[in-house]
């Protein structure tokens, strides 16, 4: 057989390259579009920075014969691997194609992603995992879960080491959820993705109870109600618009800083508009975010897990150039309680932060801790504790305001001095006290108020007496664990001279292998 032309090998290369390219064929990509999903190619589109894709493994191919799959063509075998840039950063990704065989994961479509993940482990880059799949590849059975298994052990050595982040864009079932669930950020897109360990239909047949997919396990389920999910948008350019500002706040690995950014306005600035922000009547409920948007660079927050246990706030901003998470009450829901969820939602974000290197500011306004039979009984006290071990652990430098309220055991747990905080500032109004009040006045005047001759009167003097002695931030600021008292007004210089002092932070533990956080 005569010796082929390099014009010929080229023209064999680039029909090989055009039948990957087009995936499960236009029939396949018009459905995807029909039902209001991009296809895996536009969704990298979306992600990287414009051309700066590249792809690996386009021409790897299964080798399953079972079920006569070996007559089953599945370019790329059902998933887009690559890297290539964001916000001219190195990045890794992975995008299932549902035109190919459902996006179904079967042992070569698990090897491609299983790849990437070690290739960005060794380079030290975050990883995006677009997933949009009918699960396991049902044809190739045990090595399905054989490549599941890798991605979920890789999954976790990579976990606080690069950012993980996934995406929903279509179906994910069964333990297929579970490489998101380990991942540090879920990201749903509305109406299109779907989660869910038994799906509807099993449901009814297990149990007779009858609920749709989207209700079940769409992206509002998810983000709002049991919190599996930090981001719901609207569509998918909003999502990987949304991912991209996310990235830009992280840094790419353990061992790296967050980058800098130019100062977002003057570092010295002060706002009288934040002197009136907290209504004198400790009762009365305001929007934590005003006080956030009003302090940090440009009034860019970029809020996690918005719509799950709103009574505490978390997410990223900057302050004079440099990122920060923040961990705020909120006092607009269940006056800024504590709960489980809010629990849970905080400690994992202080643990994120820890492990990325980006400082913390928690900015208090907490009454206590949520009472109730049903907080008891879901393990608060087990919850609770996670955001004492996350903050007592965290190494990173960490600021705290007290703006109002800060109350017991909620005071500790909204990193108080004595979880390791590095500057603890208050405003004059702040109340640092072991319990309200109300509370207060009402146990240790007890005797006093019954037998008064106006009980309620009785009371309400005490209730006064209480907060002009105790509910105010000089007792604690007496002892030391308050740093600073300060004017409102004043809140950004002093938050940013605060983080600039603390940037050469140390702090060595003791070495282990790891803590035992309670779950
Ligand atoms: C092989 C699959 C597949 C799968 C879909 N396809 N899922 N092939 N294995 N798991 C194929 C379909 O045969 C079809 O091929 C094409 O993908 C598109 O699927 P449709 O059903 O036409 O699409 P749609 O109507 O949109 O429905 C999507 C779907 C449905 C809801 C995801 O396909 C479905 O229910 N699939 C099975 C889901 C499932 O039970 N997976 C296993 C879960 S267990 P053609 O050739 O007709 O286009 C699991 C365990 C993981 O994942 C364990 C990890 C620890």
């Amino acid at each position: 057989m005569p010796h082929r032309t390099i014009e010929e090998l080229i023209a064999q290369l680039e029909e090989k390259r055009r039948a990957v390219l087009a995936g499960g064929g236009t029939e396949r990509i018009r459905k995807q579009h029909e039902s209001g999903k991009l296809s895996a190619r536009e969704r990298l589109e979306r992600l990287f920075d414009p051309g700066t894709f590249v792809e690996l493994d386009m021409f790897v191919e299964h080798r399953c014969t079972n079920f006569e799959m070996e007559k089953t063509a599945a370019p790329g075998d059902g998933v887009i691997t690559g890297f290539g840039q964001v916000n001219g950063r190195l990045a890794y990704a992975f995008a299932q194609d549902f035109t190919v065989v459902g996006g179904s994961l079967g042992e070569m479509h698990a090897q491609k992603i299983v790849k990437l993940q070690d290739l960005a482990m060794k380079m030290g880059a975050p990883i995006v995992g677009i997933n949009d799949s009918g699960g396991a590849r049902i044809q190739e059975g045990v090595d399905s879960l054989y490549g599941y298994g890798s991605i979920f052990y890789r999954n976790t050595l990579a976990s606080g080491v690069i950012p993980q982040i996934s995406v929903l864009v279509g179906p994910s079932a069964g333990g297929a959820v579970y490489s998101p669930a380990l991942t540090d950020f879920v990201f749903m897109a509305k109406g299109i993705a779907k989660m869910f360990i038994t799906g509807p239909d099993v449901i009814k047949a297990a149990i007779g109870e009858e609920i749709s997919a989207e209700e079940l396990g769409g992206a509002m389920a998810h983000s709002q109600r049991s919190g599996n999910a930090h981001f719901a948008c609207d569509t998918e350019e909003e999502l990987f618009a949304t991912l991209r500002t996310l990235l830009s706040f992280l840094p790419q690995n353990n061992l790296e800083d967050p980058p800098r950014t130019e100062a977002g306005g003057d570092p010295r600035r002060t706002d009288e508009l934040l002197t009136g922000l907290v209504p004198t009547i400790p009762s009365k409920p305001y929007e934590m975010r005003d006080l956030i948007v009003r302090v940090v660079d440009g009034g860019d927050f970029l809020e996690v897990h918005r719509h799950f246990a709103q009574n505490i706030v978390v997410g990223f901003a900057r302050l004079n150039g440099q990122s920060i998470g923040i961990v705020a009450n909120q006092p607009r829901v269940m006056a800024g309680c504590l709960d489980i969820n809010a629990s849970d939602k905080a400690a994992r974000f202080v643990r994120f932060c820890d492990a990325f290197n980006i400082p913390l500011l928690t900015l208090v306004d907490v009454p206590g801790y949520l009472p109730g039979s049903d907080q008891e009984f879901g393990g608060i006290i087990r919850h609770g504790a996670k955001m004492l071990f996350a903050y007592s652990e965290a190494t990173v430098p960490k600021v705290t305001l007290i703006v109002r309220k800060s109350y017991g055991g909620a005071y500790l747990a909204m990193c108080a001095r004595h979880l390791g905080a590095d500057v603890v500032i208050a405003w004059p109004q702040a109340e640092i006290a072991v319990m309200g009040p109300e509370g207060a006045a009402n146990i240790i005047f007890r005797k006093e108020i019954k037998e008064a001759e106006d009980p309620e009167a009785k009371r309400r003097e005490k209730i006064d007496e209480y907060r002009q002695n105790f509910s105010n931030p000089y007792q604690a600021a007496k002892r030391g664990f308050v740093d600073l008292v300060i004017q409102p007004k004043d809140t950004r210089p002093t938050l940013i001279t605060a983080f600039a002092m603390t940037a050469t932070k140390r702090e060595q533990r003791p070495r282990k292998k790891h803590g035992n956080i309670p779950l």
